[in-house]
C-alpha cells in the first residue's frame, strides 16, 4: 500500500546521500514529498530532489499558507523520515522548535518519525547531543545510525551517515510496526465489516461494457485498515485495479444488479456497510447476444438505457422501515463541483436522499498539486453536518473515515 511519505533533509554534507533514500521510496511505490531546510538546499539542488521525489519540494514557511501548508504536510504523512538530521536538528526536535517548516510539520504531526543523524564524532559524542538522542528517543523516534566509518575530512569516527538502503528499511519496519500496534488496539475487533469497491461494468454485447474508471483504491484501503484494526471484513470487488488485502473474504460482482446481490446478501448479518464503488446508474436496456455490428448500425449508434437500483438509496430505505437493525450505513460521493460550499451542499443534498449514517465526499481539486497519489475528503454525518475533513494517503484517509464510523457508537 502507497504511504505518503515525509522526507526531511537538513543542512550537512551527507544531504547528497538523502537523494537516495528518497529514491529508494519512490521506487518501491511511495509518494514522496521532501521538506527541506535552506541549509540543504546548499548542498543539493532542489531540482534533483524534485524530480527524484516526482514532487515538489517544500521549505518555505510561508508559502502555501492558503493550504495551511506548515500543519498540512505533517497532517498527511503517514511516515517521516529525516536524513540526515544534524546535531543542530536534533536540539531542535528536541526541544519542540518550530523555526522552519520542517519543524512545523514534524510537530504537527502523529505518524512515526525515524531520523538519522550524520554529524562528526565528537558532535555525536558531545553531551548536549546525546542528552537530545535520549530525549528523542523516550518520545517513541526511532534512531538510525549513525554508522562508524570514514567521515567528510580525514577524519572517521560514529557519524557517517547509514546508508540510504538501511535508513529505508528501518524506516519502513517501523511504520510497520506502528501499524501492527494501532491493529492491535483493535477497535473494530469482532465487527463484521462489508465495504464495496472498484467500478461496475453493464454489459452491452459479449465484448463491450459501459464503466467508469473507479480504480477501487480508496474502498481497498478502507477494508485493509478495517482487518488492521480487528474487523471481520468482505470486500465485494467491482473490477479492482489493485490487489485485495490479506485477510478479507472477497466475493466478486460485475454489474450492479450482482453487486446489489452480494451487498445484500452480506448486508443481513453485518455491523458496517461502507459503500465505495461506483456503481453505474444505468445500464444498456437489452445485451445482444453477438457483437453488435457497423454494418446494422450505420452513421450512429443509439443506446438506449435503463435505471439500476439504488443500492444504498434502497438500504437506507429498508433500514428506515426498521430492517438492518444495528447496521451502519457510509456512502461515498465524488463530485465534481468546484465551489466547496456547493460541493457540500450537494453531499447535504445526497446523504438526506440515501438515507446514509454518513457520507464521504471527495474534495476534488481543493488540494490539487499537494496529495497527488493520495486523496482528500470531508464526513458528513445524517444531519449534513463536517464530522472529519482527511487529507493524505489513501490508507490514512481509510483510518479517519472508520475514526468517523467508529465515533458514531
Ligand atoms: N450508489 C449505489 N447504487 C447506485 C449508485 C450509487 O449504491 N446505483 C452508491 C455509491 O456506491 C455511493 C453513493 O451511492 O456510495 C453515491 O453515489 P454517486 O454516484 O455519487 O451518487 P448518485 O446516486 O449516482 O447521484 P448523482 O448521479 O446524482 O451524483
Amino acid at each position: 500500500m502507497a504511504l505518503n511519505v515525509v522526507v526531511g533533509i537538513t543542512g550537512g554534507i551527507a544531504a547528497y546521500k538523502a537523494v537516495n533514500v528518497v529514491r529508494s521510496l519512490v521506487l518501491v511505490g511511495h509518494d514522496v514529498h521532501v521538506v527541506a531546510t535552506d541549509a540543504a538546499l546548499r548542498f543539493v539542488g532542489r531540482p534533483t530532489l524534485e524530480a527524484i521525489s516526482r514532487n515538489p519540494v517544500h521549505s518555505e514557511l510561508y508559502e502555501g499558507v492558503a493550504e495551511v501548508r506548515h500543519v498540512a504536510i505533517g497532517q498527511a504523512a503517514d511516515l517521516i523520515v529525516i536524513a540526515p538530521a544534524t546535531a543542530n536538528t536534533i536540539a531542535k526536535l528536541a526541544a519542540g522548535i518550530a523555526d522552519d517548516l520542517l519543524g512545523n510539520t514534524v510537530l504537527a504531526s502523529t505518524a512515526p518519525l525515524v531520523i538519522a543523524p550524520a554529524m562528526h564524532t565528537e558532535m555525536w559524542q558531545n553531551p548536549a547531543t546525546v542528552a537530545n538522542i535520549a530525549t528523542l528517543r523516550s518520545r517513541g523516534v526511532s534512531v538510525v545510525g549513525p554508522a562508524v566509518g570514514q567521515l567528510t575530512g580525514r577524519d572517521s569516527g560514529p557519524g557517517r551517515l547509514e546508508e540510504p538502503e538501511t535508513i529505508v528499511a528501518a524506516a519502513l519496519a517501523v511504520y510497520a510496526e506502528h501499524a501492527a500496534r494501532l491493529a492491535a488496539s483493535g477497535d473494530l475487533s469482532g465487527r463484521r465489516v462489508v465495504v464495496t469497491a472498484g467500478g461496475t461494468r453493464e454489459p452491452l454485447d459479449p465484448v463491450r461494457f459501459l464503466g467508469n474508471r473507479s480504480s477501487g483504491r480508496q474502498g481497498v484501503a478502507i477494508a485493509a485498515a478495517a482487518r488492521a484494526r480487528g474487523a471481520d471484513v468482505t470486500l465485494i470487488a467491482a473490477h479492482l485495479e489493485v490487489s485485495p488485502p490479506e485477510g478479507v473474504t472477497l466475493v466478486e460482482a460485475s454489474t450492479a444488479r450482482e453487486l446489489q446481490q452480494a451487498v445484500t446478501d452480506a448486508a443481513a448479518d453485518a455491523d458496517i456497510l461502507v459503500m465505495a464503488a461506483a456503481v453505474a446508474d444505468y445500464r444498456p436496456a437489452v445485451v445482444v447476444d453477438s457483437k453488435i455490428k457497423k454494418e446494422s448500425q450505420g452513421d450512429t449508434l443509439e443506446l438506449s438505457l435503463v435505471k439500476n437500483p439504488d443500492i444504498l438509496a434502497e438500504l437506507g430505505a429498508a433500514r428506515r422501515a426498521g430492517e438492518y437493525p444495528g447496521l451502519r450505513l457510509v456512502g461515498f460521493a465524488a463530485e465534481t463541483e468546484p465551489d466547496p460550499a456547493a460541493l457540500l451542499e450537494l453531499g447535504r443534498a445526497k446523504i438526506a436522499r440515501k438515507g446514509a449514517d454518513l457520507l464521504v465526499v471527495n474534495r476534488v481539486g481543493w488540494t490539487e498539486g499537494f496529495a497527488t497519489d493520495g486523496n482528500s475528503v470531508v464526513v458528513l454525518d445524517g444531519a449534513g453536518d463536517i464530522v472529519s475533513e482527511a487529507a493524505g494517503s489513501k490508507m490514512s484517509v481509510a483510518d479517519r473515515i472508520l475514526d468517523a464510523i467508529v465515533a458514531l457508537d
